[in-house]
């Protein structure tokens, strides 16, 4: 599996910018991304700093010496390079598998251009397919959100982490709920809304109308889809 991300990775690293500020996304693709951005810089043939979208991407930029900087310094990036766990046939994305949803899309929205790098396995029809909707919420409100969410017949699961006992903390010190729908989502637009309607509920990992373009690893090489 690591050569088929490996070959999506690859492909987005045509795109970095000779120079200017980039987001930096988060995740095991993303991951093999920033060793290659790391060497382009160190090589000299980049001069780009990234926004990092969470710890994970933060320590990837420390590890491989990229330089950093933030959204106050730099609130237009040029791109941002990014993985998902599901991809739709409008390029709309389930993201959030890592916990790292929230700050994802803040960078993501800052961008220029969206390009998502992922292996075969997550395209789909519709969001929801193989794939629970994470959201970030709030934790004073967790009990009422997870009340709101199964009134719409919707199941809210709890993450929880593996080494350490209780709930995933994010990043930003929230929990993450799994939502499991009965069926697949067919209006993702109007589903992140409603679900951003209920207090408490930070941010949503579907990411509607958001990538610009979807880089595709396979067993032999890459392609490219395009909005
Ligand atoms: C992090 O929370 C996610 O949004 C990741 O970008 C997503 O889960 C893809 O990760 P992998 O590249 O590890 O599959």
């Amino acid at each position: 599996m690591s050569h088929i991300k490996m070959n999506a990775a690859k492909s987005a690293i045509a795109l970095i910018p000779k120079q200017g500020a980039m987001g930096l996304g988060s995740g095991s693709t993303v991951a093999i991304f920033a060793k290659e951005l790391g060497q382009k810089i160190a090589s000299g043939e980049a001069n780009v700093s990234v926004v990092p979208s969470s710890y994970q991407a933060y320590q990837l930029a420390i590890d491989y010496s990229i330089p950093l900087t933030n959204l106050d310094l730099t609130p237009e990036l040029v791109l941002t390079v990014d993985g998902a766990d599901e991809v739709d046939k409008e390029l709309n994305l389930i993201k959030g598998g890592g916990g790292a949803l929230f700050q994802e899309k803040i960078v993501a929205s800052a961008s220029k251009k969206l390009v998502i790098i992922v292996d075969e396995s997550k395209l789909v029809d519709h969001l929801g397919t193989k794939f629970h909707i994470p959201i970030e919420v709030f934790p004073f409100s967790l009990g009422i959100v997870q009340k709101k969410i199964r009134q719409k017949g919707i199941e809210p699961i709890l993450r929880q982490a593996t080494k350490k006992m209780g709930p995933v903390v994010t990043d930003n010190g929230n929990f993450i709920l799994d939502l499991k729908f009965q069926e697949p989502i067919l209006n993702p637009n109007q589903v992140a809304i409603d679900l951003k309607m209920i207090p408490g509920v930070i941010e949503t990992g579907l990411f509607v109308g958001m990538a610009d373009e979807v880089h595709v690893g396979t067993e032999e090489g890459s392609y490219i889809l395009k909005k």
